[in-house]
């Protein structure tokens, strides 16, 4: 399916977490991520009003999502991934997006994440919507492997 058909034509919306996503968000973590965030700390996430939770849904489970956290004038992002069934379609940038509508209405400035160095896909999406990188922290990962600090000032 085209990112036209399935971005263009209202076939998904951008929702807010509702906590039975939850548990599909913990399956799309453990898919696609060699270091998945815990199941317990995802519910200590959700609870918070600090943190929020964009999901697309297809057929009652999440394909993707974008969460980030709020500090003072950033909005600092947990993950976002989209499921490998679903990729290129416009998923991500729609959610990140419209998490850019999200965090300015709660008065941050910018968002700021850190990325594997390895994963280029990611860098690709990010810098294809206006994101740099910002600097290189080493041994950032849990196995050892650096990140790339990247952020997304708004305008
Ligand atoms: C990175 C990821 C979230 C992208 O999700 P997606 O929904 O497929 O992304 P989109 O369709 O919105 O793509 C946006 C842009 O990113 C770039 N991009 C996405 N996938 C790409 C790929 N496989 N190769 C090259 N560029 C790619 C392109 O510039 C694309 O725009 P285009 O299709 O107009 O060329 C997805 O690949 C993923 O879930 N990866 C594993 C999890 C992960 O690494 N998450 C990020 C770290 S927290």
């Amino acid at each position: 399916m085209s990112r036209q058909s399935l971005a263009g034509n209202g076939e998904f919306r951008v929702e807010r977490l509702r906590y039975r996503d939850i548990s599909s968000i913990a399956a799309l973590e453990r898919l696609v991520f060699s270091e998945p965030m815990s199941l317990g700390n995802l519910w200590r996430h959700a609870l918070s009003d600090r943190t929020a939770y964009l999901v697309i849904h297809r057929h009652n489970t999440v394909i993707a999502y974008f969460g980030f956290t709020f500090c003072e004038r950033y909005a600092h992002v947990l993950a976002n991934a989209t499921h490998p069934d679903y990729r290129r379609q416009g998923l991500a940038h729609r959610l990140l997006s419209e998490g850019e509508q999200v965090a300015r209405a709660r008065s941050a400035r910018a968002f700021i994440g850190e990325v594997r160095c390895s994963n280029l896909v990611q860098l690709k999406a990010l810098q294809a919507m206006n994101w740099h990188i910002a600097g290189q922290m080493l041994a950032f990962f849990g196995n050892g492997e650096n990140a790339y600090v990247v952020i997304k000032v708004f305008d």
